[in-house]
């Protein structure tokens, strides 16, 4: 089992990821959000490249029971029902709705890696779930790091790192690439406290200032849930396993 981290979607082109194995982080914020939403009971989430293109799926939907969600600029865009803070993804809002999502790393890393053989979405909220998930598949695997605009995130690095270090330790025989090797060494160095490291990140640091602390705090939660995303060409949705929903904001 090789793992390979892409510390940014520039780092590959869409066609990259053919016949691969991915899972897109997004730790501050799509990750966290998306996961919510769908632990909440959103029937699907459509993770868009373009606030334009969000704008056109959504207006050939079903509209009550289609919501626009996501954010530029950590705020919510004008004419969206939701921004990108999972507080917005109460079960209350979003059950049985379909989710038209935009945001400005995470949806589009996810658009990106579109061709992918199976496509899953990890944060620190659902990582033994994923570990598990993957160690079962004995695949390699590619991890995508939404970054921040192009460029790299500690948090996704970290929480890479973590997921590479929780596979690690029940197959021994895994292959790390450089980048891997890196952001396994990184979790070492950051991963004892992940809400530190997380308030002290740029991105961090800029949801703090917008008023997104509690948000923060949120997504540093560990293991909240097993509930992992799935992209099934069209649509994330809940990856069918064993475990019941539950609702994760009420933890
Ligand atoms: C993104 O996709 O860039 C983030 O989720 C931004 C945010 O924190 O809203």
């Amino acid at each position: 089992m090789n793992l390979n981290v892409l510390f940014s979607p520039v780092h590959a082109d869409e066609l990259y990821f053919t016949d691969r194995n991915t899972v897109v982080i997004d730790v501050l914020r799509a990750s966290s959000t998306l996961i919510t939403a769908l632990s909440n009971g959103a029937r699907e989430v459509i993770p868009v490249g373009t606030v334009d293109f969000a704008v056109k799926v959504s207006g050939g939907m079903f509209g009550g029971q289609t919501l626009l969600g996501g954010e530029r600029n950590t705020k919510k865009i004008e004419g969206f029902a939701l921004g990108n803070s999972p507080f917005e993804y109460s079960k209350k809002i979003v059950e049985n709705k379909s989710i038209v999502f935009f945001s400005t790393n995470g949806s589009k890393a996810i658009a990106k890696a579109k061709f992918s053989e199976t496509l899953f979405v990890v944060s620190f909220s659902n990582l033994s779930a994923v570990a598990k998930h993957l160690l079962k598949m004995k695949k390699d695997v590619e991890i995508l790091c939404a970054g921040n605009n192009s460029f790299f995130s500690l948090e996704d690095s970290v929480c890479a790192g973590m997921l590479i270090g929780e596979i690690k330790k029940h197959n021994h025989s895994v292959q790390l690439s450089d980048s891997s090797a890196a952001a396994f060494t990184l979790y070492e160095r950051f991963g004892t406290n992940i809400f530190e490291t997380l308030i002290n990140s740029e991105h961090g640091k800029k949801l703090v200032e917008n008023g997104f602390e509690k948000d923060v705090e949120y997504c540093s939660r560990y293991n909240i849930t097993n509930n992992i995303p799935f992209f099934n060409g069209k649509a994330l949705t809940l990856l069918k396993q064993d475990k019941v929903k539950t609702n994760v904001l009420s933890k």
